[in-house]
């Protein structure tokens, strides 16, 4: 039996996973890995190399011409594409419309997992993604699986790349994540779906602290069984 703990966490787009899973790792003294920045960085480089990402053979073929890596600072996302820095490139627009059906292809998504499966190997690390707690850890021994109404997730999105993205409308987000949530729930390869053993969190209505103690009173059962 490992003796590491993997964390789980899947849910919709921006539904706070990340939020949730960055503020977990940072109290337990965790690894954060951000499963859906891989997908985004795997986009970009598809992007900017004008690879038909409709051509499932094209996308397959140029696997091995991307590497991946991450390097954790203050528990935020820093991901490295082919050695350079790509953490804010990743967030935009241009990557947020063609990640979905990117993540679809099935040789990604292969390549991605054996990438996370590798990760959570040994370490404690708390993961976010959609197929976290179905297909990379199908053992973490705590999953959990967060929702929130679109409406909420759309205004909480919207604020948040305002800033750097200030010609966007709410409209845009929204639609942004109906059609995410549509592709990432219909799609044939690891769907979004909550694992039997996922506990829901739906936080709405909920506080980032208050998400962080629903998280934290599940972990440290965990934690002291360990030390047990
Ligand atoms: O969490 P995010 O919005 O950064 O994810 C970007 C896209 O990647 C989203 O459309 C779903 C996909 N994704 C996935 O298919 N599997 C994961 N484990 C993480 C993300």
């Amino acid at each position: 039996m490992s003796t590491n703990i993997v964390v789980a966490i899947d849910g919709y787009s921006s539904c706070g996973k990340s939020t949730l899973a960055k503020a977990l790792a940072k109290k337990l003294h965790f690894i954060y890995v951000d499963s859906g920045a891989m997908y985004r960085a795997v986009t970009l480089y598809l992007l900017r190399n004008n690879i038909d990402i409709t051509d499932e053979k094209a996308v397959e073929a140029v696997l091995p011409d991307i590497h991946l890596n991450f390097h954790s600072r203050d528990y935020q996302t820093h991901i490295l594409l082919n050695d350079e820095e790509v953490s804010d490139e990743i967030r935009l627009m241009p990557v947020s419309n063609n990640v979905s059906p990117v993540s679809a292809i099935k040789a990604v998504r292969t390549e991605m997992v054996k990438q996370q499966q590798r990760m959570g190997k040994s370490k404690n690390i708390v993961m976010d993604g959609r197929d976290i707690g179905t297909a990379v850890f199908p053992n973490a021994p705590l999953k959990l699986f967060m929702t929130a109404d679109p409406k909420v997730r759309a205004e909480r999105r919207f604020k948040e790349l305002q800033p750097t993205n200030p010609d966007i409308t709410l409209e845009e987000v929204f639609e942004n994540i109906a059609h995410r949530d549509y592709s990432d729930t219909t799609r044939k390869e690891s769907p979004l779906v909550r694992a039997e053993d996922a506990i829901i969190l739906d936080n709405t209505n909920l506080t980032p602290e208050e998400q962080l103690q629903f998280a934290l009173d599940r972990v440290e059962p965990l934690l002291k069984a360990k030390r047990q």
